[in-house]
């Protein structure tokens, strides 16, 4: 996406507009294929969940991971086949099960014991429906291997301190139980996200054999997602996972969110003040609901005046804040701004396509923003910014 081409999609569409490209996604699918060409990719679609993503990435032949109803449905009417979806999360309810196995979908990741006991009796009434010709999912057990990932707190899923997952030890009860209902496929770790270290991987070499060992007839390693953007070291993580895997003799699944979907995205903003003072702000249109992460992670994504190519000699320090009333409405602290930048200005901040408007909100009545695809040279819009009508909508009298 060139910026004469990021300033025809404002121009039309306007700001806050988040503009993906998908010739990146396809170049970061290939990346991971000839990385890891064993490797099943499941995508996690709260990454992105656009339907023009996820068209995009069934149609590469990918898988899905998914952990709520909606997801389920984005994911289904994204085109992924339900034998290569994934079902997974700590908080899987009667809903989901239902759906999961009306659309007969092929894995399903068990948190822990509890969530064995909600799904056994649906299976157990499927078997006795249509024993013949019903698909059951497979089960994964998820591990809490409890190691530190050296990322953001919030995102340090297998800490001992985190609600993922199951002890290694009641693992191995579920495991068994599964193995008996002849339903086990195998070990689902997720340790976190932007990870950029391999070496939290590494961690888990000794707990996966173990675990081979003990349950020889399980056939798939679910290493899950978490690749950090930028930075994370892919080469070396496919080779550890590799040959992990070929070692266990198991099949490799992964769930890769952000690392398919961060870089395709940017997300445009409008200048709209300027304010000098102890800081210089600058006040732009998007804010902590159009972009959450800054304000959540303390996530520093690049910025940059459209136009400037990123080259800017006279900068000064400047917070990016957004419209709202709160200090945490920023979407960069301290950071380098043209001197001359003025109310109309667009400014493109980068690296935003994973979680980013998958976690707007309409906080403070914001209206979230729109969506727009960049195939090739073709631009088009694929979600609408949202509307006033939109916040009334399911409000009753
Ligand atoms: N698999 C499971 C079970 C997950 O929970 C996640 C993400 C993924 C795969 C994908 O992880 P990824 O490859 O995208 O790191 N909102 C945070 C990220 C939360 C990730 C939650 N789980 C952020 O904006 O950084």
């Amino acid at each position: 996406m060139t910026d004469d081409q990021l300033a025809d999609a404002a121009r039309r569409f306007g700001t806050p507009l988040y503009v993906y490209d998908l010739n990146k996604v396809r170049r970061q699918v290939a990346r991971l294929r000839e990385a890891l060409p064993g490797a099943r990719l499941h995508y996690a679609v709260k990454a992105n969940p656009s339907r023009a993503l996820l068209r995009l990435l069934s149609s590469a032949g990918l898988g899905a991971e998914v952990i709520t109803l909606g997801e389920l449905e984005r994911a289904h009417r994204g085109g992924f086949p339900s034998r290569r979806l994934l079902v997974s999360g700590p908080g899987q309810d009667e809903l989901l099960i239902e759906r999961a196995l009306e659309l007969e979908v092929g894995l399903v990741s068990l948190d822990g014991i509890s969530q064995w006991r909600l799904w056994r009796p649906f299976i157990e009434e499927r078997v006795r429906q249509a024993p013949a010709t019903t698909a059951l999912p497979r089960f994964l057990v998820r591990v809490n291997p409890q190691i530190d990932p050296g990322t953001h707190p919030h995102l340090a899923t297998g800490a001992p301190i985190s609600k993922f997952g199951s002890t290694p030890a009641e693992a191995r009860v579920l495991a068994t139980e599964l193995r008996t209902n002849g339903l086990l496929a195998g070990f689902h770790f997720h340790i976190g996200s932007q990870i950029s270290s391999v070496d939290a991987y590494r961690l888990l070499g000794d707990l996966c054999s173990e675990l081979r060992d003990e349950f020889p007839d399980a056939d798939l390693l679910d290493l899950g997602g978490g690749y950090a953007v930028p930075g994370f070291p892919l080469a070396e993580f496919a080779e550890f996972a590799t040959a992990l895997a070929e070692n266990l003799g198991l099949e490799l699944l992964l769930e890769p969110g952000r690392y398919l979907v961060a870089d395709a995205g940017v997300l445009l903003t409008s200048v709209r003040h300027l304010k000098a003072g102890p800081v210089r702000h600058v006040i732009v249109d998007a804010g902590m609901a159009d972009l959450l992460r800054p304000a959540l992670y303390g996530a520093a994504h690049p910025v940059r005046r459209l136009g400037d190519g990123g080259s800017d000699t006279h900068a000064r320090t400047a917070d990016l804040d957004g419209p709202l009333c709160e200090n945490a409405d920023r979407l960069a602290a301290a950071i380098s701004l043209p001197v001359d930048l003025k109310p109309g200005d667009l400014l493109v901040v980068g690296e935003t396509g994973a979680y980013g408007m998958a976690m707007a909100s309409n906080y403070a009545s914001s209206l979230r923003p729109a969506e727009a695809i960049f195939d090739g040279d073709e631009l088009r819009l694929v979600r609408s910014r949202e509307t006033v009508e939109d916040l009334m909508r399911l409000e009753l009298e």
